[in-house]
């Protein structure tokens, strides 16, 4: 089986009104009618019906960074999944360092999370990652181990397609500091192994992500486990974000 290429922006808190209309304008047609990649830009909640209405019909798909495991009611401040599939969006991000790490997202948390958007047929981008000081006590795989037993611990119940793993280690986020083609080579191999074993799910889609940029993306692509990447810094603006789509042309 061949596995679907994917290269995701992830805007995070940037781009507003004035930055998303300029991106989606320089992008223009530029996507349309691929089909050996995917392209996905996750922009802010404010900003997804915005971007939504402008990547219509442009082969790129509209992802959101978050959401909130329950149907609807009283939750201040979170955006339900019904919401999200009202504005046509089917994808999410689930497991970022920085949920994790600066909002304090549990594994608990993280695991009703998949559970409740295999639910509702939503495919999620699953983010999984080591600390610098967990690499470098040596619990790296040990640490990968348990972000995807305890998402997924008898959990994982939807289509191939509908569940991609993204690698980012978390001392490469926004450092400039690029995980190496080997480097991340060993860990998208283990991932791909642990899935298999676990999960009968060898062929699963695994992207990269930390200071991806136009300059390091050809190495990393190029790895045999790399299946493609999410951008954080390097996505904001479309004509680097447009280096990293077409990285072999
Ligand atoms: P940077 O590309 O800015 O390092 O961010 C990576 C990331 O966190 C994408 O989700």
């Amino acid at each position: 089986m061949t596995r679907k290429k994917i290269i995701a922006a992830n805007w995070k808190m940037n781009n507003m009104t004035a930055e998303t209309a300029a991106f989606f304008g320089a992008i223009g047609d530029s996507c349309k009618g691929l089909n050996d990649r995917e392209v996905i830009v996750t922009p802010s909640f404010p900003y997804l019906a915005q971007a939504a209405a402008l990547a219509k019909g442009r082969g790129i798909t509209i992802a959101a960074q978050d959401f909130h495991p329950e149907e609807n009611g009283a939750f201040t401040g979170e955006v339900s999944l019904a919401m999200l599939t009202d504005l046509g969006v089917r994808t999410v991000l689930i497991g970022h360092s920085e949920r994790r790490h600066v909002m304090g997202e549990t594994h608990e948390h993280i695991r009703k999370k998949v559970a409740f958007a295999q639910k509702k047929g939503f495919r999620v981008i699953f983010c999984i990652g080591e600390t610098l000081a967990q690499r470098q006590k040596g619990e790296l795989f040990a640490v990968i181990d348990h972000q995807l037993s305890t998402a997924f611990d008898g959990n994982l119940t939807c289509p191939p397609d509908d569940m991609v793993i993204a690698y980012e280690p978390v001392w490469a986020i926004g450092t400039g500091v690029n995980a190496t083609g080997a480097q991340a080579q060993e860990m998208h191999d283990y991932i791909r192994h642990f899935m298999d074993k676990q999960y009968g799910r060898k062929d699963i889609v695994i992207l990269y992500g930390g200071s991806v940029k136009p300059d390091n993306v050809k190495e990393l692509m190029l790895m045999p486990d790399i299946d493609g990447a999410l951008v954080g810094g390097a996505s904001l603006k479309a004509e680097s974000f447009s280096k990293l789509i077409f990285w072999d042309k």
